[in-house]
């Protein structure tokens, strides 16, 4: 949850550190720093707050030298400020740290118990003190390499050390690790966007790997100190995507893009001509898959929960979800006959990646849903479903949700006609169907302006409720996720018809209650629920794509989207939830694009 950059280079790097860490301020935004080495002395600069902070410090009091290490901090261990803020140096090395050390407080007793002083509170210090404690009788890669053994939890490690001026040492476990290169210059960082202006040629460290990057080399070595090779792999050419353009906020720019999203996603699976999806290969045979577990989190949990109703609607397959964090911890019994999804935007969140683990122990057959194709999880799966979406910056994930569940529609329509749960006129109706998605999502965001009204109603309210049944209550989960993350503000998604088991003693005069009710078999049922929610002075904004539906005085506001097809509607309906949870935050000035306490790729437990 951390971003770290490490550049060796014939030239000064600290403008480049800046340029990274402005990249990494998604994976954390805290607190940032910077050490270079210049004259064999470690020359840190640190902050709490913003790259920015670090930026005009820099101005001030500029940092020369041709190797530095950087990093921007979600605070674990210790609160955001300059003292816990990385690098964290000692007189012989500084080191920038993602991860966890869980044995942290065990170390610093022992190594105070010898008379070392700490100077922060974070868990990264002692990485500093004991590689330092090392390096009185090692070289530098066995210090790093012999510290590395006495550490418990996941990191990702960028090391510069004081009396060996041309080298940085980069570790992994657990949390990811890239590798750029370039001429006389070299790179680690948390991932390859954070390079990508300076390179296109990337590696991957694995779990347990060490590297030691030079400005003219980079060697890599494995969890024995063997020397191994690494694929180099070109990175397309999407620059464009990582730029705001015109838009005020990623998060609008990425909301805006959700038709060509969707549509990429489908031009890339679905063969026009011969009305076919183009997934081959499942690593089980589609006839003999006794169930399908899907895992995320967040986000990525929503759309397993809506492609539950998918599946279960299409498909004559069994389907179980889990939360990752629960799923890992879990007494399961595993069955090779079970397929196991893991959906993922990053690819790189820690909980997904640990139960993924756990499948490939197991001998179970595993895919994964992701947006980063070069990420530990796809790295890591047996079969991968690409979402397409390109580079998703807001922390709040919008177009990663869609092309998630795009491509589990997809999959799911496959699988139901490859099994013969549904004919081939079913198929090619629902794969028709499908291309008309992205014209009907182009029609829902031209009703921004209702949208904006309708964000008015949840400037001085306390909380908000959203509501919804079958596949809407996934939706209204996710709608009630992006209005807190956004917006700060007390959200709850729940299926409509348990209100009367409990949260209905939340509502009272005012409180805004978000309603979603297409025109489904759940129709009449969710509109009895909202008659509940009226009589007790639940102030309702409803969702439909029912024409028939009039807005009459109890409804405070309405929003109606395009209809397609029944199992394509909760797509359409997460539409109006995400440009109200955008407004909500900016008419509360909230930071859209950088929401407090979070951050876009959860690499920590
Ligand atoms: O990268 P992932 O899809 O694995 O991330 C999972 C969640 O951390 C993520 O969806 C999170 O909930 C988002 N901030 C939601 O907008």
């Amino acid at each position: 949850m951390c971003g770290i950059i490490g550049i060796a280079s014939n030239k000064p790097v600290s403008v480049n550190i800046i340029n990274s860490l402005k990249k990494l301020e998604y994976r954390g935004y805290d607190s940032a720093g910077l050490a270079t080495l210049t004259d064999n002395n470690i020359n840190e600069k640190k902050c709490s707050g913003r790259v920015e902070e670090l930026e005009k410090i820099l101005f001030k009091t500029p940092s020369n030298g041709n190797i530095g290490i950087g990093h921007v901090r979600w605070a674990t261990h210790g609160v955001p400020n300059s003292l816990n803020a990385h690098p964290h140096s000692s007189d012989q090395v500084s080191v920038v740290h993602n991860g966890i050390i869980e044995n942290s407080d065990e170390i610093k007793k022992e190594l105070e118990a010898k008379g070392i002083k700490f100077k922060s509170q974070t868990d990264t210090e002692v990485v500093t003190l004991l590689i330092t404690e090392e390096l009185k009788n090692n070289k530098p890669l066995d210090s790093v390499f012999k510290t590395l053994k006495k550490l418990k939890g996941s990191f990702a490690l960028g090391i510069i050390f004081k009396n060996f001026a041309n080298i940085i040492i980069g570790a992994r476990r657990g949390s990811p690790l890239a590798v750029g290169y370039a001429k006389e210059e070299n790179y680690i960082g948390s991932d390859s966007y954070a390079l990508k202006s300076m390179t296109n040629k990337i590696s991957y460290l694995d779990d347990g790997e060490l590297c030691i990057l030079t400005k003219d080399e980079v060697n890599f070595y494995d969890t024995k100190l063997k020397k191994v090779n690494k694929k180099i792999f070109t990175l397309s050419e999407d620059e464009a995507s990582t730029d705001k353009g015109e838009y005020k906020h990623f998060m609008l720019k990425e909301i805006v893009e959700q038709p060509d999203t969707v549509k990429n996603c489908i031009d890339e699976y679905i063969d026009s001509i011969k009305k076919n999806i183009n997934i081959l290969n499942f690593p089980i045979e589609p006839q003999n898959i006794n169930k399908i577990v899907l895992i995320g989190c967040g986000t990525a949990y929503n759309s397993c929960l809506t492609a539950k109703y998918w599946f279960e609607e299409l498909t004559s397959i069994d389907v179980e979800i889990d939360i990752a964090s629960e799923f890992r911890y879990r007494k399961l019994k595993f069955n090779s006959n079970n397929l196991y999804i893991f959906v993922s935007q990053s690819g790189e969140t820690a909980d997904t990646a640990a139960a993924l683990d756990i499948c490939k122990k197991n001998n179970v057959k595993t895919c994964s849903i992701v947006n980063v194709i070069e990420s530990t999880i796809a790295r890591n799966s047996d079969w991968v479903l690409p979402i397409y979406a390109g580079i998703e910056i807001g922390v709040a994930s919008t177009k990663a949700f869609l092309g998630q569940l795009t491509v589990l529609y997809i999959m799911c329509l496959k699988l139901a006609f490859l099994r013969k749960d549904i004919n081939e006129d079913t198929y090619i109706k629902n794969i028709r169907n499908l291309k008309k998605l992205p014209d009907a999502i182009k029609k829902c965001l031209k009703s921004e302006n209702n949208i904006q009204l309708m964000a008015k109603e949840f400037i001085s309210a306390k909380g908000s409720m959203f509501l919804g049944r079958g596949s809407s209550y996934p939706i209204a989960l996710e709608g009630a996720l992006k209005l807190k993350e956004l917006s700060y503000l007390h959200a709850e998604g729940y299926p409509a018809g348990e209100m009367k088991h409990g949260p209905l003693a939340l509502i009272e005069e005012g409180l805004p209650v978000i309603v979603i009710a297409p025109k489904d078999k759940y129709f009449e049922k969710t509109i009895s629920n909202m008659q509940e929610v009226i009589a007790r002075g639940g102030k309702i904004l409803f969702i439909t794509d029912n024409k028939k539906e009039s807005l009459n005085e109890n409804i405070r506001f309405g929003f109606r989207v395009p209809h397609i097809d029944n199992l394509l509607t909760p797509i359409l309906l997460t539409l109006p939830l995400q440009m109200l949870a955008y407004h909500v935050a900016l008419l509360k000035n909230c930071d859209v694009d950088k929401p407090r306490n979070l951050a876009k790729s959860v690499t920590v437990e």
